[in-house]
């Protein structure tokens, strides 16, 4: 690495939904740090989300899959990482329903990779050195009516994807108390925001609407999610980094529940207003589909371990995130065409001659 620079930081999974923010925040923030973004490119992993950052002295692209062990234990030794933040991963519990070896795969087998090439080469010694792992509310299961997920809530993940976050927690803990391994972890709650793959709940609604598409809505639309804008997301992970106590757990989350049918309305409502339609034109989109199976009922993070020893508060109001959010998906309406045509597939091939 460079001298200049004074940090050199590993974001795993930088070309996807939250890895892209936490890139542009690392990068924007930390001139003096040098950012290195690897990612898979997978069907989640998109070059165009980092447009804005990506001539910037301090970043640089590396294509690399974290499943390959031993080009895992090659990037650590040739670049002297003081710290890794580890995004990477298969993230859609859909998806995780349909193939789950895909989960394992990445989600438990390339963070163990990840752990062992961090470890070799922090051989010498830990001091300055972090791994820190970002996990989902997900895999504390799932809540009745009452109550939040706190860190000391007992683990039982449902689906295939938060066992294998879960799996991949576990893995990180153990290698902080048998290694020594300097580790934080933290689980948040469901984000949205721009440049999210449009097969998640907002995005995917946002672009049905402006298609005359149906909104398929799982089950009775009854469940409940607690939002988190992906700004605020990147912000509690840029403080977990530098201030959060090694060995330990952060909780994020926006204090921000709602059903998924009112969170639907709320969207339909701010469509039909944006698109100059009638109001309740949009609702009649909405399709009441099967359930997902092992439908987890009710996620609420309580985020006061975060909130008073860090001093992280989300900045963002639900309503006011939701209409920005919806404005820039309509500003960025090549973005999501690019996404949804796959021609941003091209976009790495041609600018930096990758496959
Ligand atoms: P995403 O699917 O948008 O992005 C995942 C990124 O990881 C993509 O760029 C993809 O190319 C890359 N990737 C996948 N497999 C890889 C591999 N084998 N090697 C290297 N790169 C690979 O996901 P996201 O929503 O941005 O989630 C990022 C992280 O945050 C995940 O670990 C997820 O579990 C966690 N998380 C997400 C949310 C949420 O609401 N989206 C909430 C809490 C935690
Ligand atoms: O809680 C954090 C998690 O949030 C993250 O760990 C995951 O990576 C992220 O994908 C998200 O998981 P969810 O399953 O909660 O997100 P999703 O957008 O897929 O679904 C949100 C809710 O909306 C959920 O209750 C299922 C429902 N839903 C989703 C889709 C895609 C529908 O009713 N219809 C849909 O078409």
């Amino acid at each position: 690495m460079d001298d200049l620079f004074m940090k050199n930081i590993l974001v795993t999974g930088g070309a996807g939904f939250i890895g892209s923010h936490v890139v542009r925040r690392f990068v924007n923030a930390y001139p003096e740090y040098r950012i290195t973004n690897l990612d898979a490119l997978t069907y989640a992993g998109n070059l165009e989300n980092l447009r804005d950052v990506e001539d910037r002295e301090n970043y640089r692209f590396v294509k690399g899959d974290i499943t390959d062990g031993e080009a895992m234990m090659a990037l650590f030794r040739e670049e002297a990482f003081d710290g890794v933040v580890h995004l990477a991963a298969e993230s859609h519990v859909d998806r995780s329903i349909a193939n789950p070896s895909a989960f394992v795969m990445t989600n438990v087998i390339g963070t163990v990779n990840l752990l062992n090439a961090a470890r070799t080469a922090w051989a010498d010694g830990f001091e300055g050195k972090l791994f820190y792992h970002i996990s989902t509310d997900e895999v504390y299961g799932t809540l009745g009516s009452d109550g939040m997920f706190t860190e000391e809530t007992a683990y039982d993940p449902h689906s295939p994807y938060s066992a294998s976050k879960a799996s991949s927690d576990h893995f990180v803990r153990a290698y902080h108390d048998t290694y020594g391994l300097p580790a934080v972890i933290s689980n948040c709650s469901n984000n949205y925001g721009s440049f999210q793959f449009p097969e998640k709940l907002i995005p995917l609604f946002i672009n049905n609407i402006c298609n005359n598409k149906p909104l398929p809505v799982y089950g009775k639309g009854e469940n409940i999610r607690d939002w988190l804008w992906v700004v605020d997301h990147a912000s509690a992970i840029d403080v977990i980094y530098h201030n959060g106590k090694q060995g330990e757990t952060y909780n994020i989350g926006g204090n921000n529940e709602w059903t998924n049918i009112a969170l639907i309305r709320l969207l339909c409502g701010i469509m039909d207003r944006k698109l100059g339609r009638s109001e309740g034109e949009s609702e009649k989109l909405i399709s009441y589909v099967t359930d997902r199976a092992g439908h987890d009922f009710r996620y609420a993070i309580d985020s006061s371990k975060l909130q008073q020893e860090l001093g992280w508060t989300p900045s963002s109001r639900f309503e006011e995130g939701l209409e920005k959010t919806v404005d820039w998906y309509l500003a960025n309406s090549e973005w999501l065409e690019r996404v949804t045509s796959k021609a941003y597939r091209r976009y790495y091939k041609e600018t930096y001659g990758i496959h």
